[in-house]
């Protein structure tokens, strides 16, 4: 009885590896099924991110199992699970937020099944747990926008007071543009942030919050937006308000999509840091090597500029989201 009941056990697990293992002794990568957990749809950052995934997946020719969080969590959580449960070759998948990782990547790990972040990090200690991170280096973006607003200010004798949009509570993106920014214009004691709030990186929440903000602020200089869509929606906001953004108010954001460098050519939005979506190709490429048991880099990060009002009208006619 029970030998029968191990060498089932056996034979099941046999079959379960059999089908990465055979990939890799075989080298073919033509039937890769591969499991992405996306975000959700929140910003136009997000929908030219899905296309480039769901493009590239298509290109490659792997069987692309594709699942949209709506910004919550637990709703990757599940689809992660059932990842795992439908033995994909790959999974993979942007975090919602940073924390609260550890027990899914374990059961995927136990699994035998790779994982690969894109776009936003974890802050698992164990790094085992995952194949290898792909996406911007948010730190260095929110530096970027930091550094145009502390050169726009080095001769200022006033104070400067900026707001703040952040993005998503508790997703990497938030907390490093935050931190990034924050250092860059630490230099200087006159750039003051007078308010920073959540607006989960949409366009209603944008604006909602900027109405709030240009309530409880009679005197707002500079506001500085995790993303596009937010500026976007505060610029609704302010001139509702009866004021112009990009003189009255100085807009910074991240991302660089079209609507937001559209905004910026006309000289709504001053200074854009770029975050470029189009991972799709370089997630396929990290997938292959991965099936294939070739050793990855364990952080590929993806290579963005910055835009001024005059650069982004040159360069929107070629924006390709
Ligand atoms: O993680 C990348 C961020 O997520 C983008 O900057 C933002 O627009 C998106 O929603």
């Amino acid at each position: 009885m029970w030998g029968l009941l191990t060498l089932t056990l056996l034979m099941l697990v046999a079959t379960a590896c059999g089908k990465s293992e055979d990939k890799k002794t075989s080298g073919s990568t033509s039937d890769i099924t591969l499991g992405f957990a996306q975000v959700g749809a929140e910003s136009g950052w997000r929908t030219a991110n899905t296309n480039s995934v769901k493009d590239a997946a298509a290109e490659a020719g792997f069987d692309l199992k594709f699942s949209d969080a709506q910004q919550k969590q637990e709703n990757q959580i599940k689809a992660i699970r059932t990842f795992i449960q439908q033995k994909v070759d790959v999974i993979a998948f942007s975090p919602v937020v940073e924390s609260g990782w550890d027990t899914v990547l374990k059961e995927a790990k136990d699994a035998g099944i790779p994982v690969i972040l894109t776009d936003r990090a974890v802050d698992s200690q164990d790094t085992s747990l995952y194949a290898t991170f792909i996406g911007s280096d948010f730190v260095l973006e929110g530096k970027k926008a930091g550094e145009w607003l502390a050169d726009q200010y080095k001769d200022a004798t006033a104070d400067v007071n900026i707001v703040e949009l952040q993005g998503t509570t508790g997703s990497a993106p938030a907390i490093d543009r935050k931190a990034g920014f924050e250092e860059a214009i630490k230099g200087n004691s006159h750039l003051k942030i007078i308010a920073s709030q959540t607006g989960d990186f949409t366009r209603a929440k944008g604006k909602e919050v900027m109405q709030a903000f240009l309530k409880a602020n009679p005197k707002i200089d500079v506001l500085y937006a995790h993303n596009d869509d937010m500026a976007l929606g505060a610029i609704q906001a302010i001139e509702a308000a009866g004021l112009k953004p990009g003189v009255d108010i100085k807009i910074i954001s991240v991302d660089a999509v079209k609507d937001g460098m559209t905004a910026a050519s006309e000289g709504k939005i001053n200074f854009i840091v770029e975050c470029n979506p189009l991972l799709g190709p370089q997630l396929m490429d990290a997938v292959r090597d991965v099936v294939a048991g070739k050793t990855i880099e364990k952080r590929i990060v993806t290579k963005e500029g910055t835009f001024t009002s005059e650069e982004a009208k040159a360069a929107l006619p070629d924006r390709k989201y």
